[in-house]
């Protein structure tokens, strides 16, 4: 598959503008675990960026776990169906849980993993998105801690990636929509 070169993209968020909002997502989870313990759970890869800048905003006592669970299988649309790849190390029965996304789109996913990570009885679950394409979601519970609500644009960088390339960008950006 050929790809737009980078300059064909559309500015979205900035590396600033992602930092400064991320610090706040930290400050945030500091102030209501306050005392407490977390587990982290990144969803691979995309959440991979997001979860170590927010980890490092992050200063009550933590431990960190992934999962990987694939829908998109490359392209630029949902296949409907979520297959798990690879599953936490770790029981999370009775523990304090952040669920960190970087981007809930339908909803599918995150539907999937919420339900799924329930079912193991932590002491408290919540969900923590970068990006959140609004008017496209149908999802059965609350996002606890979104970074942006974006528009319904395919977007790249800063762990989001296209067919697995862009996801080292250092930005957010939008495929360019077609004219
Ligand atoms: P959902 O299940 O439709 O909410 O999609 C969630 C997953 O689809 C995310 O974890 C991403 O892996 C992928 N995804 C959705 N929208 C985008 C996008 O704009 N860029 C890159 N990946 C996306």
């Amino acid at each position: 598959m050929t790809h737009p070169p980078i300059e064909a993209f559309e500015p979205m968020l900035s590396s600033a503008t992602i930092a400064e909002r991320v610090a706040e997502l930290g400050a945030q989870i500091n102030r209501e675990f306050q005392g407490q313990e977390l587990i982290v759970v990144g969803v691979l890869k995309g959440a991979a960026l997001f979860m170590s800048d927010l980890i490092r905003c992050i200063d009550v006592p933590l431990r960190c776990d992934f999962l990987r669970v694939s829908s998109y299988e490359g392209g630029l649309k949902s296949t409907g169906v979520v297959r798990w790849e690879f599953d936490l190390t770790q029981t999370i029965e009775d523990q304090n849980v952040i669920l960190v996304e970087d981007i809930v789109d339908t909803g599918l996913t995150a539907n999937f993993l919420y339900e799924s990570l329930l079912l193991r009885r932590p002491r408290s679950l919540k969900f923590c998105t970068l990006l959140h394409k609004e008017a496209n979601t149908r999802i059965n519970f609350d996002l606890d801690y979104i970074g942006f609500t974006i528009p319904n644009r395919f977007v790249i960088g800063y762990g989001l990636d296209l067919d697995g390339k862009y996801r080292n960008l250092p930005h957010i950006a939008a495929l360019p929509v077609e004219s």
